[in-house]
């Protein structure tokens, strides 16, 4: 999306196209445009997403200061994340491909998908080995990974919220015998009954991780005390299992690398571990190897960092991937920095937590820059994707980490948009009688309300990021 204005600090400033004045009305822009004749004169500017930042990946390598062991360690785990598993190493009997790091490889191995630029990686294994699986149309080419979700259970009434899986090892060479079919994507579909989650990048997980329950709950505290002006409370998605504040995942179902792990494990490639130790289909003929599939292995041969089964060492090489390095910014992106402060984006999109002591010391009281509040909120039904976990509701994300936006293809929970303006304009929503109104309204009503050289200011400095 590229919106036009005249712009008085556009003068001299940028050379940028001269092209008609486009109003925003879906986004209801709160304090009208004045522009007098004077401005008028001067050159026009088009706010607009630059795109991907070129140059280096500014990702993906580990915090300096590992040791020896911990180099190791963290080289093992990306071998096992880009390896790629087939029937006699766990792959399927249901899965959406068969190794990590299809997913998780923009700008570099660890990140987001799929690669720039856009190659959904699906394409390369749905026939693979003779498999006889069929596209659903919602994937494309040149499109995002669309993680198909099934919201309700086949009544319509009774919630799912799991992931169902595109393919089946069915005509597979090395899964003669098993015939079962894949979901039907079609039915799902008209029925209005599919969500699809993008891959997240995990650049820096290790850090969101330690990051203590209190610093969260306590930047909620002080932002929901503002609630009345901003319209703003953030809702942590509290763990079933200890308490703690989840943190991973675009619904925050996750509170950290391990079970997340684990789950994408069994979930994506359809490898049984010992957190997730139960095949998903469990039909005769296609089940070929004993489970869990991936296991700590106890043979006294094996080198120590390879003793657990993957799921350990993929976690810790994601938990050791440094954040991802933003630009130098020039004094636009300066600009954009404060303006994207000033407008109440760090009301969701906090910029940065510190961590407690760690016995990791690269991680250990380090200033997080990761412009998330890592809580859920409310953002209205245009986003909603009726898919409920623990405590998030149909409507409800998580405030995605902005580090590393410079480098993004896709954006927004179901990969909508590669505009990052328009990712903006989207957290625009009125109510309707199922879900309340976007919590973001009255900070996008401001944004729009920007000099668009200030708004562009904004998009360059996230796409330094
Ligand atoms: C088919 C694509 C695909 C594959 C393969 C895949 N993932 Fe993911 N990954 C996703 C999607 C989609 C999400 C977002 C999940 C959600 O929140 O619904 C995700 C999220 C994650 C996250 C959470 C990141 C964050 O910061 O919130 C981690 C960690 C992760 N994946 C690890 C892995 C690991 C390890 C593997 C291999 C065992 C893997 N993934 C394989 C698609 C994939
Ligand atoms: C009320 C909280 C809130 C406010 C305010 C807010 N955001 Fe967000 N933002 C979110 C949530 C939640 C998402 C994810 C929505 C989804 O995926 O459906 C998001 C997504 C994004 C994304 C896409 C990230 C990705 O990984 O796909 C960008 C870019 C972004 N916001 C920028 C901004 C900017 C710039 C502002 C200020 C003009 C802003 N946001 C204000 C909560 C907020």
């Amino acid at each position: 999306m590229a919106r036009s204005v005249n712009s008085s600090r556009s003068c001299g400033l940028k050379p940028l196209a001269k092209v008609a004045l486009v109003l925003e009305i879906g986004a209801l822009a709160a304090v009208p445009l004045v522009l007098s004749a004077a401005l008028r004169s001067h050159r026009e500017i088009t706010v607009h997403d630059p795109g991907i930042r070129g140059g280096p990946a500014d990702a993906g390598n580990p915090f300096s200061g590992l040791n020896t062991e911990e180099t190791t360690t963290f080289n093992d785990g990306q071998t096992n994340f880009t390896t790629v598993f087939a029937v006699p190493t766990g792959l399927g009997p249901l899965f959406d491909e068969n190794q990590c790091s299809s997913c998780h490889i923009q700008p570099a191995t660890g990140g987001s998908g799929p690669a720039a630029p856009a190659t959904n990686p699906v394409f390369n294994v749905y026939q693979l080995d003779g498999a006889t699986n069929n596209m659903p149309s919602f994937e494309t080419q040149t499109g995002p990974i669309l993680v198909p979700r099934f919201p309700y259970m086949s009544n319509l009434t009774t919630l799912d919220g799991t992931v169902h899986q595109l393919f089946t090892i069915t005509g597979r060479s090395d899964a003669t015998g098993c015939t079962i079919q894949q979901p039907n994507f079609t039915q799902a579909q008209s029925e209005g009954n599919l969500a699809f989650h993008i891959p997240l990048p995990t650049f820096g997980d290790g850090l969101v991780e330690f990051i203590e329950n209190i610093t969260l709950t306590n930047n909620m505290s002080t932002v929901c005390a503002l609630q009345s002006t901003y319209g703003i409370c953030g809702t942590a998605n509290i763990s079933g299992h200890d308490g703690s504040v989840n943190r991973l995942g675009w619904k925050a179902q996750w509170r950290g690398l391990n079970l997340a792990t684990g789950e994408e494990m069994n979930v994506q490639l359809g490898v049984t571990n010992e957190y997730f130790p139960a095949e998903l289909n469990q039909t005769t003929g296609c089940d070929f190897n004993p489970v869990p599939e991936s296991a700590t292995d106890f043979n006294p041969s094996i080198p120590e960092d390879q003793f657990t089964g993957d799921p350990e060492r993929m976690a810790i090489f994601m938990r050791f991937l440094a954040p991802p390095i933003p630009a130098t910014f020039n004094g636009n992106a300066t600009n954009g920095q404060t303006q994207f402060s000033t407008v109440g984006c760090q009301l969701c999109h906090t910029v940065s937590f510190t961590t407690p002591v760690s016995p990791f010391t690269f991680m250990s009281q380090q200033t997080v820059t990761l412009y998330s509040d890592l809580l859920l909120h409310h953002m209205g039904p245009c986003l909603a994707d009726n898919i409920v976990a623990g405590m998030a509701q149909g409507d409800m994300f998580r405030t995605p980490p902005l580090w590393g936006a410079g480098k993004r293809m896709f954006f927004l929970h179901d990969g909508r948009t590669s505009d990052i303006l328009t990712a903006i304009q989207d957290h625009y929503c009125v109510a309707n009688g199922q879900y309340p109104a976007s919590e973001a309204n009255t900070v996008i009503n401001t944004f729009n309300a920007l000099s668009p050289q200030n708004q562009q200011d904004i998009l360059d400095f996230l796409r330094d990021l």
